[in-house]
């Protein structure tokens, strides 16, 4: 090749592309608050980043879970993500309790982390208090195992929902407090919250966050729901005595509903309030429940066929976690001769 070929190649050598991390807790029933929060906006990343997505079945464990159940919706949550659109080709998708330097790296973490520290999350605080019969001690250094998730694959960026953005902040505490012992062993990463859709509310109390356990079934909507299931659920969603569709504070349970219409339209609150003027909430919560209900149809059909192949599920785990085992591996190694534990020799 000529000098200047080679020299202009070396010039248009692409950078490499920044890594992400996030992942799921597979406790089954995923909301479109899951979907809009989460899922969804992965799909547009997968090109641009390097993207390693996780079904955090340890995590699940830190409140009771049936065996049966937990096995299920592990396989679950692995087919919304491949229904939702993340391609196995691009992204790297895997089990957590499949790669074991997660729960390896936790521990050496739990003992570069504070009691102080997880005393204050307020995820510990909320689930304590639900949980008070089972404040167990995983519920407690759970922030630490994420930390773990994260740091082993020295991912930069870390899309989650509003109500993880402490933990991914605990994640970079305790990441730099380890490398200032032990300088350049971990990758600091950045948490990386969605425009919109972050917070999708409960329908029947707007004030709350639309939650997968809510014991009122009217209150969120199933990726897997049916489309009379959503409509029906949309048009009994608490809203005001007021009759105009506008987006503002004081107006949670119609905002909302602007939130999951534009998250699935792609309009924004100004158009939205403009397809509306002068028509009632009836016609608006009518569009909303059909323009979900279109958007999933297409999912929930792949669901069902990817959950009636459970070795292609299997096949995308095991190839996942063979890719995530190998990263994994060479941070817990690093880890392990930084902190001066003896090399098993064979
Ligand atoms: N704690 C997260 C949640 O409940 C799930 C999670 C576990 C996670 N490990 C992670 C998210 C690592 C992002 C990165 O939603």
């Amino acid at each position: 090749m000529k000098l200047w070929l080679k020299l202009m190649n070396q010039e248009t050598t692409p950078t490499p592309k920044k890594r992400i991390f996030s992942g799921v807790q597979p406790t089954g029933n995923l909301t479109i608050g899951n979907y809009l929060g989460a899922i969804k906006n992965w799909t547009a990343l997968q090109n641009d980043y390097e993207c390693i997505y996780c079904v955090v079945n340890q995590h699940a464990i830190t409140v009771r879970q049936d065996p049966a159940h937990l096995r299920r919706a592990t396989y679950e949550t692995l087919a919304v993500y491949l229904a939702a659109g993340l391609d196995p080709e691009k992204n790297t998708l895997f089990i957590q309790s499949h790669v074991p330097a997660h729960a390896e790296l936790a521990w050496v973490l739990n003992c570069y982390t504070m009691f102080g520290e997880l005393s204050r999350m307020t995820q510990f605080k909320d689930k304590s208090a639900k949980h008070a019969d089972n404040i167990n001690a995983g519920l407690f250094t759970y922030p630490v195992l994420m930390a773990a998730d994260i740091l082993l694959y020295q991912a930069n960026l870390v899309p989650v929902g509003i109500d993880q953005k402490q933990h991914v902040e605990l994640t970079r505490d305790i990441a730099n407090r380890f490398n200032a012992i032990f300088p350049d062993t971990f990758t600091i990463p950045e948490p990386y919250l969605p425009r919109t859709g972050t917070k999708i509310a409960s329908l029947q109390d707007p004030t709350k966050k639309m939650s997968k356990s809510d014991e009122n079934e009217n209150a969120t909507v199933r990726i897997l729901d049916d489309k009379d299931t959503i409509i029906r659920k949309f048009k009994r969603a608490v809203t005001d005595s007021d009759s105009v569709v506008r987006y503002g504070e004081e107006k949670p349970g119609i905002s909302n509903l602007m939130t999951i219409y534009s998250c699935f339209t792609g309009k924004d609150f100004a158009e939205i309030e403009k397809e509306f003027d002068g028509k009632g909430y009836g016609d608006f919560k009518m569009a909303v429940g059909e323009a979900c209900a279109d958007a999933l149809t297409p999912v929930r059909t792949r669901f069902q066929e990817l959950m009636a192949d459970k070795a292609y599920l299997e096949s995308i785990a095991k190839a996942g976690a063979e890719h995530a085992a190998y990263i994994a591996r060479k941070t817990l190694s690093k880890v392990y001769r930084k902190v001066g534990f003896v090399e098993f020799k064979a």
